[in-house]
């Protein structure tokens, strides 16, 4: 059975000691919801991951995770943070592709599927973000948008690496705009991509892929999504910074 997943994607916001403050909280109020096969994953600031990672110790339904990762193994690159260096720190996951990236530092599918690669590589596990602009949804573009992006930048892995890869589908336009997709619009795409990973792997790897839905969810929409037959969780960017609306989330599961 797939994992189902709550993510947070805390993206730059909180100094050192807020979440410190906030990850505790969430630990507290979710550390009997999370059970079986679904998880709980916070992606904080690259400052916040030791940190974090020692606080999760013992709960195994939690886990940290980064937000971006470079493509190379090491070397002179100013200010850029390692796959390796992360995993060093205890982090599990790392969001890749997330559109924020690909807009304001212009990442492309193809630098993608190395971020990928180097990921995998080091034992992190990649949420790989994809989704259409309101742009290209308008000109009836997104199925063609998703399938280049699984193409160029996940359908490279054999189905051993794939495995290991979690989806998420964020509208653009539905991001931090209070605009959510409908639930059928979501679960539109999230059937779409099924079909695309049965059509490249199998129904197996199809079947067992976790793809999330981020955009906009929170505490009163997220039932409604989780609700949907190809949705397995969500990648929740301002609610997770609020202990309560990321665990009701987490809760809208049960
Ligand atoms: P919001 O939940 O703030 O819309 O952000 C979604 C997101 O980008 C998560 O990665």
């Amino acid at each position: 059975m797939r994992k189902k997943i709550v993510a947070g994607n805390w993206k730059m916001n909180l100094d050192y000691q807020e979440g410190l403050t906030l990850f505790s909280e969430v630990i507290n109020m979710v550390k009997d919801e999370a059970t079986g096969s679904q998880q709980v994953v916070v992606c904080s600031p690259f400052i916040h991951l030791h940190s974090l990672a020692q606080l999760v110790k013992g709960y195994t339904n939690v886990a940290v995770g980064a937000q971006n990762a470079h493509q190379a193994e090491s070397g002179a690159y100013t200010g850029e943070i390692s796959a390796k260096q992360i995993k060093s720190v205890g982090a599990e996951y790392v969001i890749l592709g997330h559109s924020e990236r690909r807009q304001y530092f212009g990442e492309s599918n193809e630098l993608l599927a190395k971020k990928t690669d180097t990921a995998l590589a080091n034992g992190l596990l990649p949420i790989f973000c994809i989704g259409e602009t309101l742009q290209q949804r308008e000109a009836n573009e997104h199925f063609d948008i998703i399938k280049s992006q699984l193409a160029e930048g996940v359908f490279h892995l054999d189905a051993d690496a794939f495995g290991k890869i979690v989806l998420a589908y964020e509208p653009v336009w539905a991001i931090g705009t209070g605009v959510t997709a409908t639930s059928d619009q979501a679960q539109e795409i999230h059937a779409f991509i099924r079909q695309e990973l049965a059509a490249k792997y199998s129904q197996q790897v199809a079947d067992d892929t976790t793809i999330l839905y981020g955009g906009s969810c929170n505490p009163k929409n997220a039932a409604e999504l989780f609700a949907c037959a190809d949705i397995d969780g969500g990648l929740i960017g301002g609610a997770s910074l609020k202990s309560r609306d990321f665990t009701d989330i987490v809760k809208a599961f049960n």
